[in-house]
């Protein structure tokens, strides 16, 4: 079954290369308020310091990341790319350039970040595209957005709100999306921004997945149980607790590892009952899980749909000559048809070639 994601991913790209909005992929999703942990939860599930977080609007721009298991893969990249890294990130929008150092990506994140939306917390709805290979990781993409914020400052507009809201919506509302509605403990599930946005495109809670964050920042004599074992709102999907790193844990450059190890513990001695259903760890893999559920509930209509393009192109491939058996020769026909076609540009011949590559893969997949 994990098998089925990659292929999705190399699906959406082939899709993607001819241009084509064909299919509508699965991709998880962050929303919550402004500093509720969004960046937080997803740097632990990627393993790595990578993203640019802290108090006030960091994120600023969505971030569309890629995670690519590289396990299998790595000694023949290794050799093919020269890449030395166990893990390494590339950008949409940095042609041919491999980021090994993780200090860099946050970097040009932010650069990148600036250029669209300049340095006094403007927002841009134009995603940045970053891919993470790590033998590290479980396939998933995953998407960053800024958080929800009520008061315009610095080069805000003045319907922040309804700007970030609407980029949002741009996101969950495609119905083919989990989403991971944060909220931190220390404040009212019943006023939760994540939850209400939620609702709204998911009224029925098929593919919304509560994460309350913040676990170690509630006053003295509370503690979150009731609101973990989904007494106070039931989520579907599940209510996952966790302790991400503070802000004093960045500041001291604490490790990942120690803090998963600190959550852990953390989870133990606080929450003893649930702790084996809590934690950032317990997130990847329940999010594994609901990704796998999710890809083949949308086979169907995948198989639908790539159905169709292939008898589409069959239709075309038919009327450019007699059928041949032999993938490569009707291939070679094809180009050789297109090349003496004036109709056809060169681009036009990339664009034939890579689509019927893509149905005659899609077909084995089923
Ligand atoms: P975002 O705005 O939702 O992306 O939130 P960030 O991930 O940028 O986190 C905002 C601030 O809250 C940072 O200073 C984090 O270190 C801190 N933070 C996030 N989650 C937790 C948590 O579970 N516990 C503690 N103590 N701090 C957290
Ligand atoms: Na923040
Ligand atoms: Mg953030």
């Amino acid at each position: 079954m994990e098998t089925l994601i990659p292929t999705i991913n190399r699906l959406q790209e082939v899709f993607l290369t001819v241009g084509a909005d064909l299919i509508q992929l699965p991709q998880i999703v962050v929303v919550g308020s402004q500093s509720s942990g969004k960046s937080s939860v997803l740097e632990s599930l990627v393993g790595r310091d990578f993203l640019p977080r802290g108090s006030g609007i960091v994120t600023r721009r969505p971030l569309v990341l890629q995670l690519v298991n590289v396990a299998p893969l790595q000694e023949r990249l290794k050799t093919e790319n020269g890449v030395k890294a166990e893990e390494w990130g590339t950008f949409l929008h940095c042609k041919g350039q491999t980021f090994t150092d993780f200090q860099e990506i946050r970097q040009e994140i932010v650069t990148e970040t600036e250029r669209t939306s300049g340095d006094n917390k403007g927002i841009s709805a134009e995603p940045i595209h970053l891919k993470i290979f790590s033998p590290k990781v479980l396939n998933l993409t995953l998407v960053d957005l800024p958080g929800i914020t009520k008061v315009p400052v610095g080069e805000q507009p003045e319907d922040i709100e309804a700007q970030v809201q609407e980029m949002i919506m741009s996101f969950i509302s495609n119905p083919n999306c989990l989403i991971l509605a944060v909220s931190p403990a220390n404040s009212d599930l019943a006023t939760s921004d994540a939850l209400k946005l939620a609702r709204d495109v998911d009224p029925d809670g098929r593919r919304t997945l509560l994460v309350v964050s913040k676990l170690d920042l509630m006053d003295a004599g509370t503690d979150a149980l009731e609101v973990l074992l989904g007494r106070v709102i039931p989520v579907r999907l599940g209510i996952i607790g966790v302790v991400n790193r503070s802000q004093h844990d960045i500041n001291t450059q604490k490790s990942l590892e120690d803090c998963l190890r600190d959550e852990q513990a953390f989870l133990q001695r606080h929450y003893p009952s649930i702790a084996s259903r809590a934690s950032s760890r317990y997130l990847a893999k329940t999010l594994s899980r609901l990704l796998m559920h999710h890809i083949r509930d949308c086979l169907p209509d995948l198989k639908t749909r790539v159905t169709v393009l292939s008898s589409q192109y069959q239709a075309r491939l038919n009327s450019y000559g007699q059928p041949v058996e032999d993938q490569s020769a009707t291939l070679l026909q094809i180009v050789t048809k297109f090349a003496s076609d004036y109709c056809h540009t060169i681009e036009g011949t990339a664009r034939y070639i890579q689509t019927s590559e893509l149905c005659g893969g899609a077909r084995i997949c089923y």
